[in-house]
């Protein structure tokens, strides 16, 4: 079976791109990595992507005259590599809707928060501010109002006593890793179908018990 084309967008650290590198080395893996883009160069993700021999390249916003021909260079270099599918993974820019009507429903963003909770930054202190007791991530297809569009997959966690932010991130961060490739997974297997503005998941099995916070015991 022919391997769903990926291409990854990124700005920094890259891990949630390593756990894609990670899931996608087994070649039974419905997907591949065929190209890495960052807005910032020198991310430590540009590295990653390297060293598991997957081309990767800089696309530094601060060459452009605006977000619509930073924009155009980046499809260029998704459509250069035949990306089929886009994956945003920790890419901290702003899409317009000229992009994203490019790949629509080709698209996808993690969120570190259970959406539609937190959009935006600092998701992780308004989610402590807020006084949940649950946090999570949310992989979803990109719309263009930020951190919106149809919710693919989502991964829960215990808020615990004396958490800060920099902790809750660490304990989400943790399950980003293990969510995105399994979304990944799902939309390249072609199970993922979206209706009005709902990602209806094909065959999906059921989940465990639900995550009670505070335990029950
Ligand atoms: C992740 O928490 C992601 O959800 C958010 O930015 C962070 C990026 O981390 N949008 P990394 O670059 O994948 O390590």
């Amino acid at each position: 079976m022919a391997r769903l084309r990926v291409g990854v967008l990124i700005s920094g650290r890259g891990s949630n791109l390593q756990a894609l590198i990670e899931a996608a080395r087994d070649p039974a893996y419905p997907a591949e990595l065929v190209t890495v883009v960052s807005n910032v160069p020198g991310a430590a993700g540009l590295a990653r992507a390297a060293a598991a021999g997957i081309p990767a390249e800089p696309v530094d916003h601060k060459a452009f005259a605006g977000r619509a021909p930073f924009e155009d260079a980046l499809t260029a270099v998704l459509e250069r590599a035949g990306v089929e599918l886009v994956c945003m993974a920790g890419f901290m820019r702003i899409v317009t809707e000229g992009f994203i009507a490019r790949w629509r429903d080709r698209l996808i963003n993690i969120h570190p928060s259970l959406l539609p909770a937190f959009p935006g930054l600092d998701t992780h202190a308004q989610a402590l501010a807020a006084g949940v007791k649950l946090a999570g991530c949310t992989v979803h297809f990109v719309r263009p109002e930020v951190d919106h569009g149809p919710i693919i997959g989502q991964a829960a966690v215990p808020v615990l006593p004396g958490d800060t932010a920099e902790v809750l991130a660490a304990r989400v961060l943790e399950a980003e890793h293990r969510l995105f490739p399994h979304c990944l997974r799902l939309v390249a297997e072609g199970r993922v179908r979206v209706a009005g503005e709902v990602a209806e998941i094909e065959d999906r099995g059921r989940p465990g018990p639900a995550l009670i916070n505070p335990p029950t015991r």
